[in-house]
């Protein structure tokens, strides 16, 4: 059977809904008629950041949610609860990135990568747990930087490279109570997150010659296979890494 949210009280929870990537899972499911709490740091959703139809913002429910505070992130889940709402899926997708020389990366920046990428995202997945149940997904947000040398991104590849460990670890360990987890590691997507990277010729020169299918993601293309994982019947698909860069990774290059 499809495990998606089968009573109007279920709920699926993205973290960092209110722009970027999250905000396109959350626009994307709300499209396919589930409820979506849209947790972000000020408490705002996608129809704050974009145009939103009404059917789809009625569809959302916001709370404030900080992942690098686990009192934040209780107070959410259970502002959803009190509401009446069951937690049935988690997408993990919060998260930041900062790059630079790997010789002097500060101290500051290394700790905000790995308090919020790592700690962060694993800390929703310990205090979601407790509502979910059988027949729940949880999806975290990796990166194609988990299995190429990135320069300057040292600490953000690892990072990433560690929620697929998470995942991979939750996937075991939470197998007994019906829960599945799944690791999607997209390549480039164009976010606020590298918009003026991308914007460059020579990022575009780039990607024509080394990546296979020329192009980055829009965020909705990496939306719509979440959506799918969570409505359709995949019981046996748990623990693994996805990869969604358009053969980025594994591309030669042009010759
Ligand atoms: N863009 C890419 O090319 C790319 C590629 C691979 C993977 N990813 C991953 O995809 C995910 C989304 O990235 P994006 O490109 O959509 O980035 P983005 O446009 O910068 O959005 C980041 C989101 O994360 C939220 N966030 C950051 N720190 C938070 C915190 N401490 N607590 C709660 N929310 C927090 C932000 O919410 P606020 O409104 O509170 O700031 C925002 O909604 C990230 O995990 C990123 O690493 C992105």
């Amino acid at each position: 059977m499809p495990e998606s949210p089968d009573s109007s009280s279920d709920i699926i929870a993205v973290t960092g809904a209110s722009r970027g990537l999250g905000a396109a899972i959350a626009l994307e499911l709300a499209g396919r008629g589930l409820t979506v709490g849209c947790l972000s740091r000020q408490g705002i959703g996608p129809a704050e950041t974009v145009a939103v139809p009404d059917e789809l913002a009625a569809r959302m429910v916001m709370a404030k949610c900080d992942i690098k505070d686990g009192d934040s992130i209780r107070a959410s889940l259970a502002a959803l609860s009190d509401q009446g709402y069951r937690l049935r899926h988690f997408i993990a997708n919060a998260g930041t990135h900062i790059a630079g020389p790997s010789h002097k990366f500060a101290d500051a920046d290394i700790a905000t990568l790995l308090d919020t990428n790592v700690a962060g995202t694993f800390s929703c997945l310990r205090e979601a747990y407790q509502y979910l149940g059988e027949g729940s997904v949880i999806v975290t947000i990796g990166s194609f930087y988990d299995r190429i040398g990135a320069p300057q991104n040292a600490i953000y590849a690892a990072s990433k490279a560690a929620i697929g460990a998470i995942a991979r670890t939750l996937a075991v360990e939470w197998a007994r109570d019906g829960i599945r987890v799944i690791n999607i590691a997209p390549g480039y997507i164009e976010t606020d997150l590298n918009k003026e990277f991308l914007e460059s010729d020579r990022v575009r020169e780039f990607f024509k010659r080394r990546v296979a299918l020329q192009r980055w993601a829009q965020p909705d293309e990496i939306a719509r296979l979440i959506a799918a994982l969570l409505q359709d019947d995949h019981p046996l698909l748990s623990g693994e890494t996805i990869y969604l860069d358009g053969g980025h990774a594994i591309t030669h290059g042009r010759i």
